[in-house]
């Protein structure tokens, strides 16, 4: 029997729960004992009853769960290679040879590095005698599979990543809350939302409530935002409007590349000698990254789970280690490395501010 393990890693996002339960299920329907790995690459590397074998009813009520229920850990172990030799021995000791993953690029790189730093680790394992040659045999391929989960949508090569959606959600309700006391008062909310290099969640949460401006990396304003922040925020207010909501990512940039904060917005639009608004701030934080998915998630992490123990059963040696990934509403498999590639490109167009060329990978459908 085929043993398939799952774990996640990186940020929590919701609907990882549901992956994990569509790939135990799916595992378990197509003839293969699933296992899970708690804890994310600390319990690969840790090994021990942090690798449990899953059975069906294990998941039940998974669907509806919020965060990751087998746990994440950011590991440093497995940054080296004695962590690596640790997660092989483990594996093998519970007789898995092929991993999916559910975690950000980061997750995913480590992986598709461990795939293919596999081979020499099993050299190793025998030449220090932890296994025989015989015992190696049925491992000699480790396949490895990865699905993204991440509340930034922040990979190149799918239109959603899991949880990215259950995120937004959130952030329209909480500005929902925020408009009313903020038109009770005649305020202006300075509201931070999460993403670090990828403004995808601010962008979105600013069409979905009609906020009045936006800030995110990709984009960054040019040198006469202040001017033009209040011109429209006067304009607004000129038509009756009597509350002001601007969204600011965590990662917002000015064209010089400098940080554009809360602070610095509020202070512009508290200004005495200018617009003069009575303003707050609210950084929303992991009230994002928390809660149960929206049914989008769930669907996605459904049917991603689905077809990520379909890919790592169909697998060969010779296939690069694929992610699952959305476009068009068709579910597809991509090659990770690419993907991950892409995403990199991008973070480096930002930091080196070539923004027409940010702006242009983020639109870009991604090359195979
Ligand atoms: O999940 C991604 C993310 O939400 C980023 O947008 C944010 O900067 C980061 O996680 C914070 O994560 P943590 O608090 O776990 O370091």
């Amino acid at each position: 029997k085929k043993k398939i393990a799952i774990m996640t890693s990186g940020g929590d996002s919701p609907g990882m729960n549901g992956v994990v339960r569509a790939c135990v299920r799916m595992a378990i329907h197509l003839g293969c004992d699933p296992y899970c790995i708690y804890e994310g690459y600390e319990g690969l590397v840790r090994g021990g009853d942090l690798i449990r074998k899953m059975e069906w009813d294990d998941v039940r009520g998974w669907l509806s769960e919020g965060g990751t229920l087998i746990g994440t850990a950011r590991c440093m172990a497995f940054f080296e290679r004695a962590g690596r030799l640790e997660a092989a021995k483990n594996l093998i000791a519970h007789g898995i040879d092929a991993l999916i993953i559910c975690g950000g690029d980061g997750s995913l790189t480590g992986a598709d590095r461990f795939r293919a730093e596999w081979p020499s680790l099993l050299d190793e394992l025998e030449a220090n005698g932890t296994y025989t040659a015989l015992e190696l045999q049925p491992y000699r391929h480790l396949n490895i599979v990865g699905l993204v989960g991440s509340i930034d949508n922040d990979l190149s090569g799918t239109d959603a990543t899991i949880g990215c959606y259950s995120a937004l959600a959130r952030v329209c309700y909480a500005i929902d809350l925020i408009e009313a006391t903020a038109s009770s008062h005649s305020r202006a909310f300075v509201i931070e939302v999460m993403g670090r290099h990828c403004g995808w969640l601010a962008l979105m949460a600013g069409v979905a409530t009609g906020a009045d401006f936006i800030f995110i990396p990709e984009k960054p304003r040019e040198d006469n935002w202040r001017e033009e922040m209040c011109g429209i925020v006067e304009h607004h207010r000129s038509l009756g409007k009597r509350k002001t909501i601007v969204i600011i990512a965590e990662g917002a940039l000015d064209r010089e590349g400098n940080k554009i904060t809360p602070t610095m917005v509020k202070d512009l639009l508290a200004d005495k000698n200018g617009l003069a608004l009575d303003t707050r701030i609210t950084t929303l934080g992991h009230v994002q990254r928390g809660g149960t998915a929206v049914a989008y998630d769930r669907m996605l992490a459904t049917l991603q789970g689905v077809e990520a123990v379909k890919a790592v059963l169909e697998a060969t040696p010779e296939t690069p280690t694929c992610v699952i990934a959305i476009n068009e509403n068709k579910i597809v498999r991509k090659p990770l490395m690419q993907a991950v590639l892409d995403t990199k490109k991008l973070a480096k167009a930002i930091e080196s501010q070539d923004f027409d060329q940010a702006m242009a990978l983020r639109d870009t459908e991604f090359s195979e």
